[in-house]
């Protein structure tokens, strides 16, 4: 087989077809929607916290990485629970948090930013690839779909080429668009040993909170992916041997479009539960009712009494009586891990729970 060349970006076929600028125009609408609703929201925090635990879980399950949303949050509360999927779920979840703030600190994106967020999902310092022999393979089949370039020379020209691309808007092509082009341009430079799809997915977000199509980095496609896993891989092919960008654009925008919605609808729910659960604290527990309580349960799955210790400048004590009444009128559901006792949202949990 004739080795195959990667060209440079940007591509040479013309993109904004009449299918593809139909696709765009769902997938802007969509993602607006999701943009103006987020906006709304005053702790961006508990929006990203839940959004991303899911997208980290659904991330790694393409790698077949596969953990639940219990063992996930055990091994996020850093208590001595061990679980060597989990653990690698909250890597990619922590790689995730560390672009999102290169990138707003930044306001670019770079090659070796993109190394870092690698380096922090694979727990190595490997970096880019140096020795050869890395391929791509039919998952079924097991045969050689196709050689990324080798030598480290010629993936760091590629990657400088993919880094003007993502910062530099010469060609005035819609970032939606541009999105699918980096995507499968990264994919098939495959610049590491591994976690290049995880990198990927996440270089994905941080595209759009970079042309500030997002406020914050919640827009995950990996579910989408693994739904429409065959096409993924085969579309991601066909670009190279047909040419054949229109399918894999239109394939990515439906994909911006249909998560946004479901993102939306998650968003909602998350808001309509705090909204709820500080009614009822305010009305069944006035005494302990506070803004930063809320905050504190929602901060993430669950909370700890050094937590709300700090979080509420009370002893360990209160903190204690607290957590107690919370957990007696159903608020929060405690239990010992190792030598800690960690008090999660049940509520929230199940929430983004179910919408997984
Ligand atoms: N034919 C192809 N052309 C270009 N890229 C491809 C092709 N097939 C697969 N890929 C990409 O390679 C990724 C897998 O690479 P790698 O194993 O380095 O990443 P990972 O994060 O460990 O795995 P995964 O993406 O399965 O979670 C896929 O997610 C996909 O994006
Ligand atoms: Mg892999």
């Amino acid at each position: 087989m004739k080795e195959y060349k990667l060209p440079m970006l940007p591509p040479s076929v013309k993109l904004e077809t009449k299918r593809v600028l139909k696709a765009l125009a769902g997938a802007s609408r969509a993602l607006a929607e999701l943009k103006g609703y987020a906006g709304t929201i005053p702790n961006k925090h508990i929006l990203i916290n839940a959004v991303i635990i899911n997208e980290a879980k659904d991330s790694s399950a393409i790698e077949n990485i596969i953990t639940t949303h219990d063992d996930l949050y055990k091994a996020m509360s850093g208590t001595s629970f061990n679980n060597p999927a989990a653990k690698e779920v909250v890597s990619c979840r922590s790689a995730l948090w560390l672009g999102y703030e290169k990138v707003k600190e930044n306001g670019i994106l770079t090659t070796n930013m993109i190394i870092e967020i690698q380096s922090r999902i694979e727990n190595n310092r490997a970096g880019i690839r140096k020795l050869p022999g890395t391929v791509l393979m039919n998952e079924t089949t097991g045969e050689t779909v196709y050689t990324p370039p080798s030598g480290e020379d010629e993936i760091r020209t590629l990657m400088s080429n993919l880094e003007k691309y993502i910062n530099e808007d010469f060609d005035g092509i819609d970032p939606l668009i541009k999105l699918a082009v980096i995507h499968y341009q990264f994919e098939s430079i495959h610049p590491f040993y591994d976690g290049n799809g995880r990198t990927g997915r996440i270089i994905n977000v941080l595209y759009l909170v970079l042309k500030e199509l997002l406020d914050s980095p919640i827009l995950y496609l990996s579910r989408y992916l693994i739904r429409n896993k065959s096409a993924y891989y085969r579309l991601l092919q066909e670009v190279r041997s047909k040419n054949n960008w229109e399918d894999w654009i239109v394939y990515i925008l439906t994909g911006i479009e249909e998560t946004s919605e479901e993102t939306l609808r998650l968003v909602k729910k998350i808001n309509a539960e705090i909204d709820a659960m500080t009614a009822e604290i305010k009305e069944k527990l006035p005494k302990i009712y506070s803004k930063e309580l809320i905050d504190l349960l929602f901060y993430e799955f669950y909370t700890k009494i050094r937590y709300v210790e700090e979080g509420l400048g009370v002893s360990r004590r209160t903190a204690v009586t607290y957590l107690g009444i919370l957990e007696k009128e159903g608020f929060l559901v405690s239990e010992k891990i190792g030598k800690e006792r960690i008090y999660q949202n049940k509520r929230l949990y199940d929430l983004v729970k179910s919408a997984n």
